[in-house]
C-alpha cells in the first residue's frame, strides 16, 4: 500500500509545474458542473412559467437562459478539457524523454537482457497510458463530483421524498455496473494479451520472410498466427457482447426507475405533491445523473492502471546507470595495459586472468575459436562491460577512474553487428560527431575502399540509407562502418571481425590502407581469417578465456601450438 502511496505521489509530482493551469481548469469545470445543474433546473419555469402559466416574461428569459448556461458549458468545457489535455501530453513527452535518456545510459549487460518491445511499449504506451490516467482521472473526480453534486442538490431542491425514493434504486445500478466493468477489464486484459502474441508473431513472420520461404514453412508460420489471432476474436467476440448487453440492461433498470418516479409523483399516493415543471426538472437532473456516475464508477480502476504502468516506468528509471563515476580525463593514450583482468557473466567466466600490453604504432591482433571471449575483451576496453577482477591501464591511469565521455573519446571501433541509421552516408561516416567534415569523409570512405560504390549512389554521400541499410550488400555496410572507425581517428582503434564480409581482395585493401593510417595508434584486429592479421606485431591466441600464446605470425606459426594448428586448420580448407 505504502508502495502504491509512494507511486501515487510521485505521479503528482509530475503535476507540480502546472499548478497554475490546474486551478484555472478547475474553475473550468466548476462552470461546467455548475452548468449542468443551473440547465436541469431550468425546465421548471421553463414548463411552469412559459407553458403553464403563459408568463410572457418566461418566454423572454428562459431562453436567453439556455443558451447563457450552454455558453456556460461550453467555455468550462474548453477550458478544462483544452488544458488538462495538454498537461497530460507534457507530461507523455517528459516520460518519454526521461525513459530515451535511460535507455542510452543503461548499462549494457541490462539492456541486453530486457527485452526491446518491452522497452518500446514503456515509451509508446505505458507513459500515454500514465499520463492520461493521471489527468483524466483528475477531471472525472473534480468534475464529474462537482456535476453530480450539483444535481443531486436540484432534485432534493424540488422534492426530498422522490429523490430518496430514486436512491433505494441506485444501489442495484451500481452493482450491475461494477459487475459490468470488472468482465470488462478482464476480457480487456486477456485481449491486450492476446493482441500482444499477435504482435510477436508478425513481427517474427515479417523479419524472417526470406527463411520461412526457402523452408517452407508457411505452414507452421499460418497456424500460429491464425491460432493467435483466433484468440483475439473470441475476446473480442465476448467483449462485444458483454458491452451491447450492458446498454440494454441498464436502460431497463433506468425505466425501473422511471417507472417508480412517475408513479410516485402521479398517483394519489398523497405522499409527492410536484407541479409539471418541477417534475420536468427532476427528471432531468436524474437522467443526466447518470453520466457524472458512470465516470466515477470507473474512476478507481483507471487510477489503478494507470499506477501500475507507473510503477513499471518508475522502476526503470530508477535503474542504475552506467557506471561513470570516473572525473579524470587524459587527452592521448600511446600505452594500454589490461592486468589480470576478468569478466564474469552470471557466473560463466568469458575472460580469466588476463594480462595484455598494446603500444602505440603497434597492431595487436585477437584469434581464437568462437566464444573464446574475443568480444568480451573488446567490451573492457570500450568500456561497454566492467571487468569482475583487474584493472586497465591507459598511460598508468586506471582507465575507471577517467570519465566515459572522456575516454570513448580515445577510441574508434567496428563492431561484429555493423550499426548503420537512416540518414546520409555521409552522417553515418561522421557519426555522432556534430559537424560532417565532407573531405574528411570522402578520404575515409576511399581509404575503407568504399568510395566505388558510394560515388556511384544517387546524390553521393547524401545519399540517405534506408532503415537498416537493407538496400547495401553486407560488404558495402561493413565498408561504411570501417570508414567511420577511419574517420574517427582516434588513439586506440579495434576491429572486431570488421573485414568478415569482404571477399580477400578487399579486404587486402582495407588492411593495407588501415595499416599506413593506423602506424601511430593503438589497433585491436579480432579476426576468424588468418590471412587479415598475418602482419600483425603481436597475435594474440585466447582459448576459453585465458591467453594461450602470443608472438608474431612467423615464430606462432613455426612453434607447435594453437596457433600453428589454426594455420594448418586453414590451409587444409
Ligand atoms: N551478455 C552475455 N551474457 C552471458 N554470456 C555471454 C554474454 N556475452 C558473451 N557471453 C559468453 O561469453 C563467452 C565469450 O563470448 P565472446 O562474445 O567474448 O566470444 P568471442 O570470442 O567474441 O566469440 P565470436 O568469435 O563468436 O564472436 C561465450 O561463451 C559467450 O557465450
Ligand atoms: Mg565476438
Amino acid at each position: 500500500m505504502s508502495h502504491t502511496n509512494g507511486t501515487y505521489r510521485r505521479l503528482l509530482r509530475y503535476l507540480r509545474p502546472y499548478k497554475k493551469q490546474i486551478w484555472i481548469a478547475v474553475v473550468g469545470m466548476v462552470l461546467f458542473a455548475a452548468a449542468d445543474g443551473s440547465f436541469a433546473y431550468l425546465m421548471q419555469p421553463l414548463l411552469d412559467g412559459t407553458f403553464v402559466a403563459k408568463d410572457a416574461a418566461a418566454s423572454v428569459w428562459v431562453p436567453l437562459a439556455i443558451l447563457g448556461v450552454f455558453l456556460m458549458r461550453g467555455v468550462g468545457g474548453f477550458i478544462s478539457g483544452y488544458l488538462m489535455g495538454a498537461i497530460g501530453w507534457k507530461i507523455i513527452s517528459q516520460m518519454r524523454r526521461q525513459l530515451f535518456e535511460i535507455y542510452l545510459s543503461m548499462p549494457m549487460g541490462k539492456l541486453r537482457k530486457t527485452q526491446s518491445g518491452a522497452l518500446v511499449a514503456k515509451v509508446t504506451y505505458d507513459a500515454q497510458q500514465v499520463a492520461s490516467a493521471v489527468t483524466d482521472s483528475f477531471t472525472i473526480l473534480v468534475r464529474d463530483s462537482l456535476s453530480a453534486a450539483g444535481l443531486i442538490f436540484v432534485m432534493l431542491w424540488w422534492s426530498w421524498e422522490l429523490t430518496l425514493i430514486l436512491f433505494t434504486a441506485v444501489p442495484l445500478i451500481g452493482v450491475l455496473a461494477v459487475w459490468v466493468t470488472r468482465r470488462f477489464r478482464r476480457i480487456n486484459k486477456k485481449q491486450q494479451q492476446a493482441m500482444g502474441d499477435v504482435n510477436h508473431q508478425l513481427n517474427q513472420t515479417i523479419g524472417a520472410m526470406p527463411m520461412i520461404r526457402v523452408f517452407n514453412a508457411q505452414r507452421y508460420v499460418r497456424d500460429r498466427f491464425f491460432e493467435a489471432e483466433g484468440r483475439s476474436l473470441n475476446l473480442q467476440i465476448k467483449e462485444i457482447m458483454t458491452k451491447s448487453a450492458s446498454g440494454p440492461i441498464v436502460q431497463f433498470l433506468v425505466a425501473i426507475t422511471l417507472a417508480m418516479i412517475v408513479y410516485f409523483a402521479s398517483a394519489n399516493t398523497g405522499l409527492v405533491e410536484v407541479t409539471v415543471g418541477e417534475f420536468m426538472s427532476f427528471l432531468t437532473a436524474m437522467l443526466m445523473l447518470f453520466q457524472p456516475l458512470r465516470g466515477l464508477t470507473n474512476v478507481n480502476a483507471s487510477i489503478q492502471k494507470g499506477l501500475v504502468a507507473a510503477q513499471g516506468i518508475f522502476d526503470l528509471l530508477d535503474q542504475p546507470q552506467e557506471q561513470d563515476t570516473g572525473k579524470d580525463n587524459i587527452h592521448s593514450v600511446s600505452t594500454l595495459r589490461l592486468q589480470n583482468v576478468s569478466v564474469d557473466y552470471a557466473g560463466k567466466l568469458a575472460l580469466d586472468g588476463v594480462n595484455l600490453d598494446l603500444q602505440r604504432g603497434k597492431q595487436i591482433a585477437l584469434v581464437g575459436a568462437s566464444g573464446s571471449g574475443k568480444s568480451s575483451l573488446v567490451g573492457l576496453v570500450t568500456r561497454l562491460l566492467a571487468p569482475n577482477v583487474g584493472q586497465i591501464f591507459a598511460d598508468d591511469v586506471d582507465i575507471q577512474t577517467l570519465s566515459l565521455a572522456n575516454w570513448r573519446q580515445h577510441l574508434s571501433y567496428v563492431g561484429q553487428d555493423v550499426l548503420l541509421v537512416s540518414d546520409t552516408v555521409a552522417s553515418n561516416v561522421a557519426f555522432g560527431a556534430e559537424e560532417v567534415d565532407l573531405a574528411r569523409a570522402e578520404s575515409a570512405l576511399k581509404a575503407a575502399g568504399a568510395w566505388d560504390f558510394v560515388s556511384q549512389l544517387p546524390g553521393g554521400m547524401n545519399y540517405i540509407l534506408d532503415d537498416k541499410a537493407q538496400n547495401l550488400s553486407g560488404g558495402e555496410r561493413q565498408r561504411i562502418a570501417i570508414a567511420r572507425a577511419i574517420y574517427r581517428d582516434a588513439d586506440i582503434l579495434i576491429l572486431d571481425e570488421a573485414t568478415s564480409a569482404l571477399d580477400a581482395t578487399s579486404e587486402r585493401v582495407v588492411i593495407d590502407s588501415l595499416k599506413t593510417l593506423s602506424a601511430h595508434k593503438i589497433t585491436l584486429i579480432i579476426a576468424h581469417r588468418l590471412s587479415s592479421i598475418e602482419h600483425c606485431d603481436n597475435i594474440v591466441v585466447l582459448n576459453q578465456g585465458k591467453i594461450v600464446e602470443q608472438g608474431d605470425h612467423l615464430s606462432l606459426s613455426q612453434s607447435s601450438g594453437h596457433y600453428a594448428k589454426m594455420v594448418a586448420d586453414a590451409s587444409a580448407r
